[in-house]
């Protein structure tokens, strides 16, 4: 099969014609082109009008509605529709509607809401993929098929737990086994018939919100697999569906959220022809956060990704929506492209009248103009786009530092019951990320089952659960001279969250050269000092109580009865490091150990000096370079020294402004 790839640099995002009549689409569709947009995404949720009713189909207006964008020139990216439910649905086959987390079967409404396990709602959705799917395959202006939408949350209906109980028979073949795995002789929860085991929702071993605390983690645990596992067979599906016709298209659906906690996008990843990620930082989102995610989303594959979403103007969600700066738009969606998008679609086109998204932020307003503001940053967006988008499509992102993500660890981080209940999964990783982010050091954000040879540095912010042959694979790495680095909770626990015996971190005590007997929680507002290679910093929330056995101590306590005592160790191995750092450190001594690190691994950041300009580096195979160069901010900024000579700014086609005002983006390329 051939490699499946968008053809151009996609400007355009989710446009929904059939909530409007036929004769405005004609006006859209040209002013859409006034702003360079050259695609749309069509029919996410448009299944109610596709099929009146079961085994009815009227494509009579999405005929029309492919036929003009086509007919314009438009890329079209074709949604399923099968996010939300038609109402005649949910009326015939009520078990197809999720039952929640407190045991309610919901009726029909809102979108995002299906059974993923309904052996209806499986055929209804096939069915209406393959008459779409027969419909459209060939129409060259097609270039990418979009399935479902945002998919996430989890359904606690009898079906999944029948379907449950079937994949923990795959899992554990004997009850013995999965007794075991569970540790179910705490509060006599041996299981003696595959039909004990229930759901874990609030009416059984879950309690306070959904994910929060569970009795049986390793339960708990595996309902996640398996739910993110259903919900992605649900995607196969359509998927399969979809290439009975149409072996050529990319084929993906769009992630979203910080991320989003349900969904495995590491186990969904192999089944994406492009990653597509919907982007929504808040007013008060830090620009490190969004960067983050856009690493994570391009590290899925490794490969360039599609902005599939984002917002012009407002959202209608968050608890508040400021207007974005001037300028500010362009910049956050080229921060996009910085980190490796190789598109930029908006949700929405065009602003609906009514509806829960009325006064969300769109391309065309409610007062239908062009003159407005907004447009007028989309159309010099997509100017910015049409001149530069072809040039740097395809390029990569080079990172020689990896920070290691993993859903098993950020379900299970945040399960643990004690010691304290602040551990917050992508707090710790934000942290990490940060200084790494300050010093314009380029970053992958990989999973535990990445190659990690490619990398000098592989940094795991709670590492808390660890598979098996995951100690092995970071011990090789180290071994042959990868530098290591991870936190406090490290190594504690196996696959279903039992303890490694014989002190933590487990696993990793080798390779770490200590050994953590106790664990200090700290009050929120406590810090504990600390002294790292002569300088003052602090740690907060844990303090881990560290006995080196091997390992040189590299930060001390300054405080408690404790101090004296070892809160950083560096282990060297072979060529390499293993080091640990025992609690939750200040941002500023933070920042001096991941220098310490990266000096030893030498590796360089893509700026040599303070700046407060956010600079990324893409490249294409043959080695023309493209250095992104971003004034994050409401205040004017200096370009880096290094920049100031040699380069053309191919936003303005001139030498760079030295200084950059707010919101001000380069896209340098050296002459
Ligand atoms: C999500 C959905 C869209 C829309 C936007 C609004 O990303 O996928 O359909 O609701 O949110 O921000
Ligand atoms: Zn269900």
């Amino acid at each position: 099969m051939t490699k499946r790839t968008l053809p151009t640099f996609l400007y355009g995002g989710d446009y929904n014609p059939d909530q409007w009549p036929a004769e405005t689409w004609t006006e859209d569709i040209r002013v859409f082109k006034q702003a360079k947009l050259n695609s749309a995404t069509i029919n996410i949720f448009s299944w109610a009008k596709l099929s009146p009713a079961e085994g009815q189909y009227d494509f009579t207006e999405l005929d029309a509605i492919v036929a003009q964008l086509s007919a314009a020139d438009f890329q079209i990216v074709m949604g399923t529709a099968t996010a939300a439910l038609p109402a005649w649905m949910v009326k015939k086959y009520p078990a197809i509607a999720r039952v929640d987390y407190q045991g309610r079967r919901h009726h029909f409404g809102q979108r995002h809401n299906f059974c993923p396990t309904n052996p209806d709602f499986l055929r209804l959705a096939a069915d209406l993929v393959d008459h779409l799917a027969a419909r459209y395959v060939g129409n060259p202006h097609i270039v990418a098929w979009h399935i479902n939408n945002e998919y996430g949350g989890n359904c606690y209906c009898e079906q999944c737990q029948a379907a449950f109980r079937q994949w923990l028979k795959e899992r554990y073949q004997t009850l013995a086994k999965l007794n075991d795995a569970w540790n179910t002789s705490v509060w006599s929860h041996t299981i003696y018939n595959w039909d004990e085991i229930v759901v874990p929702n609030e009416l059984g071993d879950a309690w306070g919100a959904e994910g929060q605390h569970t009795i049986v983690a390793g339960l708990s645990l595996d309902y996640l697999r398996f739910q993110s596992a259903a919900l992605q067979k649900e995607y196969q599906l359509e998927k399969a569906t979809i290439e009975k016709y149409d072996r050529h298209t990319p084929i993906m659906t769009n992630f979203h959220s910080t991320p989003n906690k349900q969904i495995d996008y590491q186990a969904w990843a192999k089944d994406q022809d492009v990653i597509a990620y919907d982007s929504y930082p808040a007013y008060d989102t830090p620009p490190a956060q969004p960067a983050f995610l856009y690493d994570l989303m391009r590290s899925l594959k490794h490969q360039p990704f599609m902005l599939m979403e984002s917002t012009p103007s407002q959202v209608n969600w968050q608890p508040y929506s400021p207007l974005k700066r001037p300028g500010q738009m362009i910049a956050t969606e080229l921060q996009a492209v910085a980190h490796g998008a190789d598109t930029v679609q908006f949700f929405q086109l065009k602003q609906a009248r009514g509806g829960s998204e009325k006064f969300h932020g769109a391309v065309i307003s409610h007062s239908g103009r062009t003159d407005t503001r907004v447009f007028q940053e989309v159309a010099k967006l997509g100017q910015i786009l049409a001149d530069v988008g072809p040039q740097i499509k395809g390029s990569q992102n080079q990172a020689r530092v990896a920070i290691l993500f993993d859903w098993a660890n950020y379900w299970a981080v945040e399960y643990v019951a004690g010691i304290s209940q602040d551990l917050d999964y992508m707090q710790l990783m934000l942290d990490y990320y940060q200084p790494l982010y300050d010093l314009n050091v380029p970053v992958d954000v990989i999973s535990v089952d990445d190659d990690f040879s490619q990398y000098d540095v592989v940094v795991a912010p709670y590492l808390y659960l660890i598979k098996p042959g995951l100690a092995t694979k970071l011990t090789d790495y180290v071994s042959a001279g990868g530098h290591f680095l991870t936190t406090m909770m490290a190594g504690m626990v196996d696959e279903t969250d039992n303890v490694y015996l014989g002190g933590y971190p487990g696993p990793l005590k080798e390779l770490l050269g200590i050994w953590v007997e106790e664990s200090d929680a700290l009050l929120p507002a406590q810090t504990v000092p600390i002294e790292l290679a002569g300088q003052a910093t602090t740690g907060a929330l844990l303090a881990d109580l560290i006995h080196p056995q091997g390992a040189e101590v590299v930060g001390k306590y300054a405080g408690e009865f404790y101090a004296g005592t070892a809160a950083v160790t560096k282990h060297q191995v072979g060529s390499g490091t293993a080091w640990y750092v025992g609690t939750r450190l200040a941002p500023m001594g933070l920042r001096a150990l991941l220098s310490q690190v990266l000096q030893m691994a030498g590796v360089a950041s893509l700026t040599h000096e303070p700046t407060k300009v956010e600079v990324t580096k893409r490249s294409q195979a043959d080695g023309q370079a493209y250095y992104f160069v971003l004034n994050l901010s409401n205040q004017p900024a200096e370009l880096p020294h290094e920049f100031a000579t040699g380069y053309v700014d191919l936003i303005t086609t001139q030498a760079p402004a030295q200084q950059l005002a707010s919101w001000q983006v380069q896209i340098l390329q050296a002459r």
